[in-house]
């Protein structure tokens, strides 16, 4: 590793001009909570059909509802830009934000049914149970995957 090298990325000034540096703490942060939904989605998805806990499947809910749009606006705000702007920031690297990009959408798309259906189980209203479980099962593993790869590939570039 260069002197002056963090994780195997060269060093970067601790500001770009313009652009709010983003933070590591506010990044895991906010994984930590999405890891915690994640094994909440998962702990509901295991007590379908019998034995769901409503009042849980609400807390899910409110949730999931802005926990999701959080993130993202703080990623596509202001960590995918200052990556965006970083000098090494190259053609494979801006495929990749703009992959993640896509992940966001089609997650916060995802994210709306998911409520929904929550909501529906807290309320005792009739779901397809099988359906249900698949799309919790779907969701979650999306998030888990997509939260791995940031951890991998980009976190390394922001200095703690
Ligand atoms: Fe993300």
């Amino acid at each position: 590793m260069r002197t002056g090298d963090f994780m195997g990325h060269p060093a970067q000034p601790a500001g770009l001009p313009g652009r709010e540096t983003p933070s590591l703490a506010v990044m895991l942060s906010s994984q930590t909570e999405q890891l915690a939904l994640c094994r909440e989605l998962e702990d509901i998805a295991d007590s379908l059909p019998a034995s769901v806990n409503r009042q849980k499947c609400i807390f899910a809910a409110q949730a999931l509802a802005t926990l999701v749009k959080r993130s993202h606006a703080y990623e596509e705000d202001v960590f995918f830009p200052w990556l965006e702007a970083l000098s090494e920031a190259d053609a494979p690297l801006l495929s990749i934000l703009e992959r993640l990009k896509f992940e966001h959408f089609e997650d916060e798309c995802y994210a709306e049914e998911l409520v929904e259906v929550l909501m529906k189980l807290g309320r005792g209203d009739p779901v397809n149970m099988e359906a249900t479980g698949y799309m919790f099962r779907g969701f979650f593993e999306a998030r888990r995957r997509h939260i791995a790869f940031e951890r991998d590939h980009l976190l390394s570039y922001i200095r703690p």
